[in-house]
């Protein structure tokens, strides 16, 4: 499996280097979707990260300001019927692999996992008008991100749910690590 390879390559690595320039992460891009990782804090630990897709509307509107405050606050962004986006998600799982699989988490379970519970409720829907999450939740990227981590931390064990990563555009995207 990628997490085995990467963590045969890591001792010998990590050895080769010089001790003012230690290893700090070794990554393997499995396809341009998908890739694992190996951090320097905990080196017997695999992250595996996959990219989804989904389309959907939103408004930028809080409900606590006034619409004069909205549209100073959100722009154009706060138009009253919505604009679209094609998000992209970066989801991130971390674990020790499994003695048998090799697998931090099988690929077709990961996969299953994050359509059922975050891209069928999401996708191709107005997310302040057609979804629970976000009826009363503005729909920033930074609230999506926290909400997908929240639609998935309970879903991803034996591994544990690392960072959600939303880009609205290839230049805005925000991060959600728990907490
Ligand atoms: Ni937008």
């Amino acid at each position: 499996s990628a997490e085995r390879l990467l963590l045969d390559i890591w001792p010998t690595m990590a050895a080769a280097v010089p001790a003012h320039a230690p290893l700090v992460r070794l990554e393997l891009l499995a396809t341009p979707h998908l890739r694992f990782a190996i951090m320097r804090e905990e080196p017997t630990v695999v992250q595996l990260t996959q990219q989804f897709e989904f389309s959907a509307a939103h408004r930028l509107h809080c409900a606590g300001l006034s619409d004069e405050e909205n549209r100073r606050t959100f722009g154009k962004c706060n138009n009253p019927n919505g604009h679209g986006h094609n998000y992209l998600v970066e989801v991130t799982v971390a674990g020790v692999p499994d003695e048998k699989t090799g697998a931090v988490l099988p690929l077709p379970r990961f996969e299953e996992t994050v359509k059922s519970h975050v891209i069928d409720v999401l996708d191709h829907k107005h997310l302040n008008d057609d979804t629970e999450q976000f009826r009363n939740v503005n729909p920033s990227v930074e609230n999506i991100a926290r909400v997908i981590w929240h639609m998935l931390a309970p879903h991803v064990a034996p591994a544990r749910l690392h960072c959600v990563r939303v880009f609205e555009t290839p230049k805005t995207w925000a991060e959600f690590a728990g907490g």
